[in-house]
């Protein structure tokens, strides 16, 4: 386990885009990419007891990995973290290891806000009807706040997170602790759950680390990594591991940033000009649309973003959320940091990140004063570049400006 990035060609166990296997037909509920085809890569991250399960989620080919996280427990019977798509593929593979350890006990929401999460638990949950599902406290969704039997939870066996550790059925194998923040429409709730045999901290959404190459469940269908490997409409793109790794860096910068520094976007009658010349029009090319060109310096900005696959905090979360309540997030992280773990694995992008406790605190420093890491936007000492954060900056005070997010309160 590194922080190396990893290039594995995994062989499809079919090329027929039709396949039963990864249809998902309620993908109109939250209507992201791939949409109603999901495939699903399984790794074991820990011999006999982790298993992960990657599936993509995102928009205008900007894919990134979305995680469930399988645990054996020490009794027979597994725990599942933030369930994704029951396709029947990830089913099968679900079911693999409940044949040799026992069925599925417990289905963990471990966030409220997240909706790209909510979304399939109740559906995941039908297909295993012995499990107890538990979800994390002040579940709301947008745009309406339904009720979670309306998004298909099976009613008579959901229940909140106790919030006394001792009081859940798992407290063996499991230490939890929640990050509960009111932003006043909604609460932003994420569950960090320690496995304390393997010493692995489970996260959804507040800390990430970047692969250098592109992760294999978005390498199975290569489209999006050579279409953001385009240097304009009417490039043409060979399938090759420097043109994978170019496309997967670029999304990378869009998925962090939305709207990185050093990508500038072209004029429409530019971008129609380079369309006419496009040899692919097709409806999956976009009619050879590519509005954006790359400063020569992007990499700079991605090597700045991964710095060596350190951990850190997602730039819309250090700017939008997490400045409402600083010192409940620090108090949240001082009490991980408590915990003996040697690594996380997180919902999104690289998994697992090997890290320490400490490394784990200092990601947020950004909410702290006088912290001698608090320069950095990332953490440890490799700060992120200023100029990629002026976007959600400015999302930011627009925000303010409408009245939708408030003034982030002082650091700590
Ligand atoms: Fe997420």
């Amino acid at each position: 386990m590194t922080r190396q990035g990893k290039f594995r060609f995994k062989s499809p166990i079919s090329n027929n885009e039709n396949s039963q296997d990864w249809s998902w037909s309620y993908w109109l509920a939250v209507p992201f990419y791939p949409y109603g085809k999901r495939r699903t890569v399984k790794s074991e991250v820990i011999k006999d007891t982790i298993w992960t399960f990657d599936q993509l989620h995102g928009i205008l080919y900007t894919i990134v990995p979305i995680r469930m996280t399988v645990v054996k427990l020490k009794e027979d019977g597994l725990l599942i973290y933030a369930p994704v798509a029951p396709t029947r593929e990830c089913i099968r593979m679900v079911n693999e290891i409940v044949k040799k350890y026992g069925d599925v006990k417990y289905i963990i929401l471990p966030t409220s806000s997240g909706l790209e999460h909510k979304v399939f638990v109740g559906p995941f949950a039908r297909y295993f009807p012995n499990a107890q599902v538990f979800v994390a406290p002040h579940q709301w969704s947008f745009p309406f706040n339904l009720p979670l039997s309306w998004l298909g939870f099976p009613q008579k066996r959901t229940q909140e997170l106790p919030s006394d550790v001792q009081k859940a059925p798992f407290a063996e194998d499991f230490n939890y602790t929640v990050l509960d923040i009111n932003l006043g429409r909604g609460s932003f709730v994420e569950v960090a759950m320690l496995h304390k045999p393997t010493r692995t901290l489970l996260l959804t959404d507040t800390i990430l680390s970047i692969p250098e190459e592109p992760p294999e469940i978005v390498q199975l269908d290569p489209y999006a990594l050579l279409f953001h490997a385009k240097e304009n409409g009417y490039d043409v793109v060979t399938d090759n591991k420097t043109n994978r790794r170019k496309g997967w860096q670029r999304i990378a910068l869009f998925a962090i940033y939305f709207r990185p520094s050093a990508l500038e976007t072209v004029g429409l009658w530019q971008a129609l000009r380079d369309a006419v010349k496009a040899v692919d029009k097709s409806k999956k090319a976009y009619f050879g649309l590519f509005p954006f060109r790359w400063k020569d310096n992007w990499q700079d900005s991605f090597n700045a973003l991964r710095a060596y696959g350190r951990p850190f905090v997602a730039p819309i979360l250090q700017t939008l959320i997490l400045p409402q309540a600083p010192q409940q997030v620090l108090d949240w992280a001082d009490k991980i940091a408590t915990w003996d773990f040697g690594r996380i694995i997180s919902c999104h992008f690289d998994s697992p990140i090997p890290t320490t406790p400490h490394e784990f605190r200092n990601c947020f420093a950004f909410l702290e004063k006088n912290s001698d890491v608090s320069k950095a936007f990332g953490c440890t000492n490799e700060p992120l570049i200023e100029d990629d954060f002026k976007f959600i900056k400015q999302l930011e005070a627009n925000l303010i400006r409408r009245g939708i997010a408030t003034l982030p309160k002082e650091k700590v």
